[in-house]
């Protein structure tokens, strides 16, 4: 095939047989949900895929993906161009301040506390765990220097991961954070970008996960999961079922923040929901002291931000 053979052509249109494939594909792989307003976004994304590497149509290419080694390594170059990673650091600034405020009254409660574990869950290029991780350093110092966290965060996308890793972001992305974040926690590098101080980065470890996989997630025991902006993309009888994977990972008294909006009319044994207007959190309830905690720092967030 001439080199030049896809760049002349528009984006073939995929037959209803063909797109009930790629929707049926992509839904069982990912959770991700096509919609018939998307199905040209869908035509772009694999006609671009398949441009750059010469494969001639739709039904070649779904077979190379769904068979052997080869087509795994294909299928994570794909569900890149599909998934959404936009992110920003603080994106949700009253998420965060309920993270802090629930954080610092484990360290006031429970004084013999050393350690606290927190999970970002769909961490696209690394801005949400790095924001976590700068508000626990933060704290901490705060409270008392004598305590640590750590941070996993997972993601489906490896480029997005990679691109975590590495912990370099543009000038325009980082000038919108707090100065007091950003003159501790960044240092220039290269042509108007900064990057993460290693003392940061070393506190957040990434690695790939699959949300309809969390039934085999190794993640236990975490004083705080943070979901944003991952669970619109899917099914709501499948965002109730990765909800409720969520709760059980956490730790006796542990909190799960949501984004606004991202969960209806769900419920678990475990949980309940944390009294909180401008944040959709929930709280492990196991332990029934902290049930004072918690609306105590519900309002101590409020009387702070407001
Ligand atoms: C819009 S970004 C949200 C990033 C960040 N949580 C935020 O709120 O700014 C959604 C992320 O979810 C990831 N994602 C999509 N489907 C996923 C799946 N099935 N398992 C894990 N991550 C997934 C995407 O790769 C993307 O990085």
């Amino acid at each position: 095939m001439p080199a030049d053979f896809w760049s002349l052509q528009q984006a073939p249109k995929l037959d209803q047989k063909q797109f009930l494939l790629w929707q049926e594909l992509l839904e069982k792989r990912t959770g991700m949900q096509i919609s018939e307003q998307r199905k040209s976004f869908l035509e772009t994304a694999l006609t671009l895929r398949m441009r750059e590497i010469s494969v001639a149509d739709y039904d070649a290419y779904y077979e190379q993906l769904t068979s052997g080694l080869s087509g795994e390594i294909e299928w994570s170059t794909l569900v890149d161009r599909l998934t959404v990673q936009e992110t920003s650091f603080f994106r949700h600034q009253p998420s965060f301040d309920l993270v802090r405020s629930h954080v610092r009254d484990l360290f006031v409660h429970q004084p013999n506390r050393r350690q606290v574990n927190l999970w970002s869950v769909g961490c696209a290029t690394g801005e949400e765990p790095y924001s976590l991780a700068m508000l626990m350093d933060q704290l901490i110092r705060s409270v008392d220097g004598n305590r640590y966290f750590g941070v996993t965060a997972t993601d489906l996308s490896l480029p997005a991961l990679a691109k975590a890793r590495k912990g370099v972001y543009s000038a325009r992305k980082v000038e919108r954070i707090p100065q007091i974040y950003r003159d501790r926690y960044f240092q220039p590098v290269g042509k108007a970008q900064f990057e993460i101080i290693a003392e940061l980065r070393n506190q957040v470890s990434f690695s790939r996960m699959n949300v309809l996989d969390l039934k085999a997630a190794p993640m236990l025991d975490m004083d705080v999961i943070y979901c944003q902006n991952l669970l619109i993309y899917f099914k709501n009888q499948r965002k109730k079922e990765i909800v409720s994977h969520l709760a059980e990972r956490l730790a006796p008294g542990g909190l799960l923040v949501i984004g606004v909006g991202e969960l209806m009319e769900w419920s678990h044994p475990r949980v309940v929901r944390y009294a909180s207007d401008n944040t959709l959190a929930f709280l492990r309830k196991d332990d029934a002291n902290r049930d004072d905690a918690k609306n105590e720092s519900a309002k101590t967030a409020r009387r702070e931000h407001g």
